[in-house]
């Protein structure tokens, strides 16, 4: 059987973009597997749709464990052979520790064109209502390499989406969610571990 990039997703709520990753698995994605979903909210959502896809999960909270937090995140994911994290809606942002450990492994989603409404603060929801606050007329979701500045590392794709007349957040969170992230989210874990997989 070819080898897989085993690919860690770390999650905070609903989890929509991990369905995305979930579904384009054996299409889109097929040099990675997703072997753990790892969620720093034991309420969220997405750790339904991990067990629903049979992947094993994990529940890693701050409050519980305080400026251990990484440290636990770092040992769950190496006890797994984690060759690839893929951030997708996770609500907590990394020290250059963490960024360091898994340097060139860590992607992340945001729902904007980089580098507008992105960076410490524009998260979710806050994002989109900037950008109607603004009056941009496109938006859009970025992929790009996690380093210790929020946002702040290499592009790796982007797709626009039109704003338009009489948007509302929750209308355009979702409009960018299905015309973009939702598919640049499974292309780009894809050519990511690709060229991973050129490491071996
Ligand atoms: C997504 O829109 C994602 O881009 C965003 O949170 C949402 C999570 O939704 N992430 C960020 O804002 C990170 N800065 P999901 O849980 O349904 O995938």
């Amino acid at each position: 059987m070819l080898r897989k990039i085993n690919i860690a997703v770390l999650v905070s709520g609903g989890g929509t973009n991990l369905q995305a990753l979930i579904d384009a698995q054996g299409s889109v994605i097929t040099s990675g597997k997703i072997t753990l979903v790892v969620s720093n909210n034991k309420d969220a959502y997405a750790l339904e749709r991990a067990k629903k896809a049979n992947i094993e999960t994990a529940i890693v909270l701050r409050k519980e464990l305080g400026d251990k937090f990484e440290d636990k995140l770092i040992e769950t994911l190496k006890e797994h052979n984690i060759e690839l994290i893929v951030l997708a809606g996770f609500m907590s942002i990394l020290s250059e520790k963490f960024t360091k450990t898994f340097e060139g492994r860590i992607i992340n989603v945001h729902p904007s064109l980089i580098p507008s409404f992105c960076g410490k603060g524009f998260y979710g929801l806050k994002v989109h209502e900037e950008a109607l606050k603004y009056g941009v007329k496109v938006t859009g979701a970025t992929v790009h390499f996690v380093n210790e500045i929020p946002d702040g590392g290499k592009i790796i794709m982007q797709k626009a989406v039109e704003i338009q007349d009489g948007d509302i957040p929750e209308i355009l969170q979702k409009r960018v969610m299905e015309q973009a992230e939702w598919i640049i989210l499974p292309k780009s874990t894809e050519k990511v571990c690709k060229e991973l997989l050129k490491k071996d």
